[in-house]
């Protein structure tokens, strides 16, 4: 059975939906719509002054359509059910989740939860991010950049191939639709998950050639007075984000750095009232992630990073892409050197001496490899210090004295 949601606000004065101007909205709507076809892009469809009469007074309305199910093309008939709230309901109260109805919240405390936004715009580049994402290597950043953009293609494309080659909806189609927008990336610290995941929406941008937000989500509410509170809360920002989308149907991306801090494993939670309340808070995000396409189709991806896959809650994994990032190996390495060093005037005997200082290190009968940020950050940062402070040009001696000298992360722990 197909099934339209609107919310709709009066152009005049406030009315209850009762059932009684419930069945009037309905049959004003329905009117409009009869005999169309409608789907899934026709989400966020704005109506203006719809004349309905109420109690025997001439009103009208304003009402747009929040979801649509199906999530496919189909054609309004009488037996279509359309769902309207009035956007009063639809701001304040009701979010359900199981039996319980939540609180609403007040914008500015979900705004608390978002750490960092900036939106990426192709027509302007952002040169700072353009660089970041250019100077990672050794990560396979065209397919991930690829898989977020299938995450991100909208239904009607899928649906419109779908009928090109098979003269149907393919209901494999439907599987894809209804897939948690999810990826995790895991791997050692500083092997570049937080800084790909922070500048992929340039390269992003550039691609889809459309604007693309990006939210960096501290949930770090757990201790910061929200206990109780903090999974409305995220069910709450998942609600807004889908707002948010639907007044700009441009991509967001949600990135949740320190993702085992976030989405620890359930199995490891004990009776505490914490434990519990971490325990709502994944909860609350695994119905967030999976609600990003129910009805809506949401062009919103979620991003984890963390560098304690094992602790992440196998739900959400299940629910993932999952990359692991690696330490770099010697072409990686090489690659890091020539970009990072990059008009120092090093040549190609000064870079493979480097990308040799850097093999694996043997400690306590390990081997561990260095990490890039170990490379960029303790080992090229330092030689480039140590350089501004002897008022000279930095020296391959200098770099490989670092690189003597610098214990591959993990070794010490
Ligand atoms: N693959 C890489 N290529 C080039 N530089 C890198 C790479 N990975 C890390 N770096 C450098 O190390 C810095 C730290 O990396 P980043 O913070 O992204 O690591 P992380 O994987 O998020 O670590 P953690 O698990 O500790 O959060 C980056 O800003 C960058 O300078
Ligand atoms: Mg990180």
């Amino acid at each position: 059975m197909s099934s339209l949601f609107w919310i709709i606000c009066w152009d005049y004065g406030f009315f209850p939906i009762t059932s009684t101007t419930e069945e009037a909205i309905i049959e004003a709507l329905r009117k409009q719509f009869i005999g169309q076809k409608i789907g899934i892009s026709d989400i966020g469809r704005y109506l203006e002054k719809i004349p309905v009469i109420i109690g025997g007074a001439k009103q009208s309305f304003s009402a747009h359509l929040e979801r649509v199910d199906p999530p496919t093309t189909f054609t309004v008939d009488t037996h279509t059910i359309f769902r309207v709230s009035s956007e009063k309901d639809f701001n304040k109260p009701s979010l359900v989740q199981g039996d319980s109805i939540l609180e609403p919240l007040p914008t500015a405390e979900l705004d608390e939860l978002v750490t960092f936004q900036i939106t990426f715009n192709p027509q302007k580049l952002d040169f700072y991010y353009m660089e970041i994402y250019k100077s990672l290597v050794g990560i396979p950043k065209e397919e991930i950049l690829l898989e977020v953009i299938s995450l991100l293609t909208p239904f009607e494309k899928k649906e419109k191939w779908s009928q090109q080659y098979y003269q149907t909806v393919l209901p494999a189609l439907l599987t894809t639709a209804s897939k948690a927008p999810v990826i995790v990336f895991g791997g050692d610290p500083g092997t570049g998950k937080t800084a790909l995941a922070t500048s992929m929406g340039v390269a992003l941008a550039q691609k889809l050639g459309e604007k693309v937000h990006f939210k960096h989500l501290g949930l770090m509410m757990r201790g910061m007075g929200y206990q109780g509170r903090a999974s409305s809360m995220i069910v709450k920002l998942f609600e807004q984000v889908k707002k948010d989308y639907i007044k700009h149907k441009e991509p967001i991306i949600l990135f949740f750095d320190e993702a085992e801090a976030i989405v620890g494993s359930r199995e490891q939670t004990d009776s505490s009232s914490g434990a519990q309340e971490n325990l709502a808070i994944v909860d609350s995000i695994i119905i967030g992630v999976d609600s990003l396409r129910k009805g809506l189709q949401a062009r919103v991806v979620a991003l984890f990073a963390t560098n304690l896959t094992k602790r992440i809650d196998p739900a959400l994994l299940r629910r993932s892409y999952y990359y692991q990032f690696k330490r770099p190996d010697e072409k990686a390495r090489q690659m890091l050197f020539e970009s990072s060093l990059q008009g120092m005037k090093f040549n190609k005997y000064d870079i493979d001496r480097l990308v040799e200082a850097t093999k694996p290190k043997t400690i306590d009968g390990k081997e561990i490899a260095f990490t890039p940020s170990d490379i960029v950050e303790l080992i090229i940062s330092r030689a480039l210090n140590e350089a501004i402070q002897a008022n000279q040009p930095v020296s391959v001696e200098s770099l490989l004295s670092f690189c003597q000298k610098t214990t591959p992360t993990g070794a010490l722990l």
